[in-house]
C-alpha cells in the first residue's frame, strides 16, 4: 500500500465540518429500535461503526430507511419494534470492529428469547468481553464465547452467542470503568424484573442514561449508583438530533493549538461533561479554546421538533503556547478516546506531561500506548512508560516540536488521525502506512486534511 504523505503546514484558518457523535448515535438508533413509535434521527453518521449497529438492527428485523446522504451524514427513520418485537436473525450478525455495537447490543439481546451469534472483525476479535458477559450472565442470559484457556475467569473474546429472556435485576459493582459495559447492564435492566443498580469505579460517559430518560425510561442516580426500573416501555421522542462528535473535534483543537497563526471553528459540538475532559486538559496546557454553549443546549436547532438530550456548543480553537500537564486517573474516562491526540499535544508542549492510569488504552482497537509511543519516538519524542501495580503511566518530555518520520497506524483510526495531526505540525514530511482505518469513525477526515495541505 502506498503511504499517505503528510506535508507540514505553516498556518491554518478553517471552519471544520464534523461527523455526528458516534457514541450518541449508537444509543439513539438502538433505543429507537426497541421503543414504541417511529423515530427520525437527524444527521446519523455513516461511518463503519455506526453502520455496523444499523445493519445489526436490520438483521434483527428493524425497518430503517435513510434520506439523502451528504458529507457522510443522513437522516434515518427507525420504525420501533417495541421491547419484544426484535426477531431471530437468519444467520450470524457481523459487527465489524465496533466494540460499542457488540457490547451495548449484548444488553438488548440478553432479554430476547432467541439465540443470536455476533461475529467480529480482526481487531475486535482480540478485545476482552468478560467485562460484559459476566454481569449479563448474572442477570440470566446464556452466553458462550471464545475462551483463551480453561482457567476460571479466563478472558473471553468474540464470536459470542447469546440467548436471553426472563432477566432478573442485579446490583453490580463494575470492576472496570467502561460506559459500554454500564450501558449493556442498564439496557438489560430495562427488561429485568425489579430494579437494576450499577456502580462504576470512575464516572464514565452518561449518554445511555440521558437517552433512556428522553425515551421515558425510569432511570435515576442514587448516591453513586445508576438505577433502572425494569418493565417500563420506551416511548419514542419522534425526532432526535445528534450533536457533532467531540472526539473528532479533539484532533482539530490540538491541530489549531500547535500550528502558528491558526483558527479553527467547529459548530454544535457535543459538550457533555462526561466526554469533555479533552477541553479541560488542553486549557490547562494553555490552549486558546473558546466554547460558546448553545442556548437551546438540549433542543437541537434543526427544526423545532427535533429533540436531544445532550449539551452542545461551538468551539473556536487558536494557536497556543502549550505547556506540560498532569492528567489524573479520575479524568481518564472523560477523555479516553482523546489520549492519543493529547499525547501529540504533549510532544509540542514545553515541559513534562504525565498521563496516569491509562491501562485501558491497551485494549482499544490496538494497544494505543504501544502504537503511539512507537510512532512518536520515531518522530523524536522522549517518552517513558511506568507501571505501579495495575496503574500505568506515560510521561512525555515535551520538546516543543516533532520531526517527520515513517509511522504506522496498526489499523487503528485514532492512532492514524493522531499521526496525521502530528505530521502537519512536524518538521519535514511524515509517511503513514495505511489510513483506510479512519473510515471507522470519520470518513471525511482525509479530504479535510488534503484541503489544508493544498
Ligand atoms: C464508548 C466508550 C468507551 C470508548 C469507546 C466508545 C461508548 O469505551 O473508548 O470508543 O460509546 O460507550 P469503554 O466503555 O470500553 O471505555
Amino acid at each position: 500500500m502506498t503511504p499517505f504523505v503528510v506535508k507540514p503546514i505553516s498556518r491554518l484558518q478553517a471552519k471544520v465540518p464534523l461527523p455526528a457523535d458516534k457514541s450518541i448515535a449508537h444509543r439513539a438508533i438502538i433505543l429507537s429500535a426497541i421503543s414504541a413509535g417511529v423515530t427520525k434521527i437527524e444527521d446519523f453518521p455513516f461511518n463503519k461503526d455506526c453502520l455496523a449497529t444499523l445493519n445489526a438492527l436490520r438483521k434483527l428485523g428493524v425497518n430503517i430507511t435513510q434520506g439523502r446522504k451528504a458529507m457522510f451524514l443522513a437522516a434515518i427513520t427507525v420504525n420501533g419494534k417495541g421491547p419484544f418485537g426484535l426477531t431471530k436473525p437468519k444467520g450470524p450478525i457481523f459487527v465489524g470492529d465496533s466494540g460499542t455495537t457488540l457490547r451495548i447490543l449484548l444488553g438488548v439481546l440478553a432479554a430476547q428469547p432467541f439465540e443470536t451469534k455476533l461475529v467480529a472483525g480482526k481487531s475486535l476479535s482480540h478485545r476482552p468481553m468478560r467485562r460484559v458477559t459476566e454481569p449479563l450472565r448474572l442477570m440470566g442470559a446464556q452466553i458462550s464465547s471464545k475462551i483463551e484457556d480453561r482457567k476460571p475467569k479466563a478472558e473471553e473474546y468474540p464470536p459470542i452467542t447469546i440467548r436471553g429472556g426472563n432477566l432478573k435485576a442485579i446490583s453490580y459493582r463494575m470492576p472496570i470503568a467502561s460506559a459500554q459495559v454500564k450501558s449493556a447492564i442498564l439496557l438489560a435492566g430495562l427488561f429485568a424484573k425489579g430494579e437494576t443498580k450499577v456502580v462504576e469505579p470512575l464516572e464514565t460517559r452518561d449518554h445511555t442514561e440521558r437517552m433512556l430518560k428522553l425515551f421515558k425510561a425510569d432511570v435515576r442516580q442514587e448516591d453513586k449508583a445508576m438505577v433502572i426500573k425494569g418493565g417500563r416501555e420506551l416511548v419514542s421522542p419522534g425526532r432526535l438530533y445528534i450533536p457533532q462528535d467531540i472526539s473528532s473535534a479533539a484532533f482539530f483543537m490540538v491541530l489549531a493549538a500547535i500550528i502558528p497563526d491558526s483558527k479553527i471553528v467547529m459548530k454544535k459540538v457535543s459538550l457533555n461533561p462526561s466526554r469533555a475532559g479533552v477541553i479541560k486538559v488542553l486549557k490547562r496546557m494553555g490552549a486558546n479554546i473558546k466554547v460558546k454553549g448553545h442556548p437551546s443546549a438540549s433542543l437541537g436547532t434543526r427544526g423545532p421538533r427535533a429533540k436531544g438530550c445532550e449539551p452542545m456548543g461551538d468551539i473556536i480553537a487558536r494557536s497556543s503556547k502549550l505547556k506540560g500537564v498532569v492528567v489524573k486517573e479520575e479524568e481518564i474516562p472523560s477523555l479516553i478516546d482523546e489520549l492519543p491526540v493529547l499525547m501529540v499535544a504533549a510532544c509540542f508542549a514545553k515541559g513534562k506531561s504525565a498521563f496516569k492510569g491509562i491501562g485501558e488504552l491497551r485494549v482499544k482497537e490496538t494497544d494505543r500506548i504501544s502504537s503511539m509511543t512507537e510512532n512518536l519516538k520515531k518522530m523524536g519524542a522522549v517518552i517513558k512508560i511506568s507501571k505501579i501495580g495495575k496503574l500505568e503511566k506515560v510521561i512525555i518530555e515535551g520538546a516543543g516540536f516533532l520531526k517527520g518520520a515513517r509511522v504506522k497506524t496498526f489499523g487503528d483510526h485514532r492512532t492514524a488521525m493522531s499521526m496525521v495531526i502530528a505530521g502537519l505540525a512536524a518538521r519535514g514530511e511524515t509517511y503513514i502506512d495505511d489510513i483506510s482505518c479512519i473510515s471507522k469513525s470519520f470518513p471525511g477526515f482525509i479530504s479535510i486534511i488534503n484541503s489544508f495541505m493544498r
